[in-house]
């Protein structure tokens, strides 16, 4: 990794960083470096982290057409010990690549990829804050460069690692969110992009999530794409509904983003001995636990959120309070205390979910 760090330019003047990390909220600020990797010829080119700054890019860059781009979220902890960690990095990566293998972007060598973030993080480790539940987030992504207009992969691209301190990603913090189920609106389809990260995908949400925000919800539940009948997923991140004391999520059948988060969710629930089923969930049925009080918690996961308690949901006419609207479910709080916990070095890593940066 030497070749990377021997380009990096003189270190910037510190655009910014908050006194009060408290105040950190999500996506604004960026540290002082970013990672970049040119795909041209028919190969990746010479890694190298220069300062943040914008790029010269061409307006007839493909990605800006027809939106071949993809992208990750992760983050990094500085933990308990004052040492940092990254939380299952890999499996960033790996989904990152199968995001590039279905959008026709070349593969790329994923060890080099964790070791050029690794370097970028090692340089800009004064960026990630300290205060619990605030950490740096990092956006890999790789866009289509090619100044081509014409539909079909391009031949060169960028990939790019990005990073910047944040706070809780709802301005609510760790506490109940409302949350609006699009009756009519699809983010994906079957045979789509849905369990992949494709920008397309989040600018294909736009619009169903505007409206559910004019109306006062923080996040729409998606319902299955052919009969919006079955839960699928919130808009980033994956749901979990606690009903007759079993934990369910909806099966990762093509629409849904398998989530890291949520899958960790599932191996500690396991670990507990809790009932858990991935099955087909009729939003009929939450309904129904819901009126025969069955229905005790409902939260969503990932990166960002990381466990996102759920007070209220509404569909169509109907106001569905969870759990008394404020509250927070046991479990739900369990799993949030449990994943920080092993985030920030608090709690024993028995899976070996983190990876040491310092
Ligand atoms: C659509 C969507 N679903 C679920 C998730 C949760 O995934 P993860 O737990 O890997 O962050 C995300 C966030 O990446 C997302 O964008």
């Amino acid at each position: 990794m030497e070749t990377i760090a021997k380009r990096i330019l003189p270190r910037q003047q510190r655009r910014f960083l908050p006194a009060d990390e408290r105040q950190l909220g999500f996506g604004d600020i960026f540290s002082d470096h970013m990672f970049l990797m040119d795909y041209h010829d028919g190969r990746w080119q010479a890694p190298r982290i220069e300062p943040f700054a914008p790029l010269q890019l061409s307006p007839a860059a493909m990605g800006l057409h027809y939106a071949q781009l993809i992208f990750e979220g992760l983050k990094c902890y500085r933990r308990a010990d004052g040492r940092l960690a990254l939380f299952r990095p890999k499996d960033n990566f790996v989904r990152f690549a199968h995001s590039a293998q279905r959008l026709c972007i070349p593969d790329f060598d994923q060890g080099l990829a964790l070791a050029a973030l690794k370097e970028l993080l090692l340089i800009d480790q004064a960026w990630v804050p300290s205060t619990p539940g605030a950490s740096l987030y990092i956006r890999p992504f790789i866009v289509a460069t090619e100044p081509h207009l014409g539909v079909r992969p391009a031949r060169e691209y960028l990939f790019m690692i990005i990073t910047g301190p944040v706070g809780p990603y709802y301005p609510e913090g760790f506490a109940p969110i409302n949350i609006y189920v699009e009756p009519q609106y699809s983010r994906t389809a079957p045979g789509g992009l849905g369990e992949i990260k494709a920008a397309a995908n989040y600018a294909a949400s736009l619009f169903a999530a505007e409206e559910a925000h004019k109306k006062g919800y923080t996040q729409i539940l998606w319902l299955d794409p052919c009969h919006h009948k079955y839960v699928e997923e919130v808009g980033s991140m994956n749901m979990f509904f606690v009903l007759d004391g079993e934990l369910l999520t909806s099966p990762l059948a093509g629409t849904v983003l398998p989530g890291i988060t949520r899958q960790s969710v599932l191996t500690l629930a396991k670990d507990w001995g809790l009932k858990v089923a991935e099955r087909p969930l009729p939003i009929e049925e939450i309904i129904g636990a819901q009126e025969s009080g069955l229905l005790t918690e409902a939260f969503g996961t990932g990166t960002a959120a990381v466990v996102s308690p759920v007070g209220r949901l509404h569909y169509q006419d109907q106001d569905l309070v969870v759990g008394g609207g404020q509250t927070i479910g046991p479990l739900t709080q369990r799993l949030y205390d449990e994943i920080t916990g092993i985030q920030y070095g608090l709690r024993p890593d028995s899976h070996d979910w983190i990876f040491p940066l310092t």
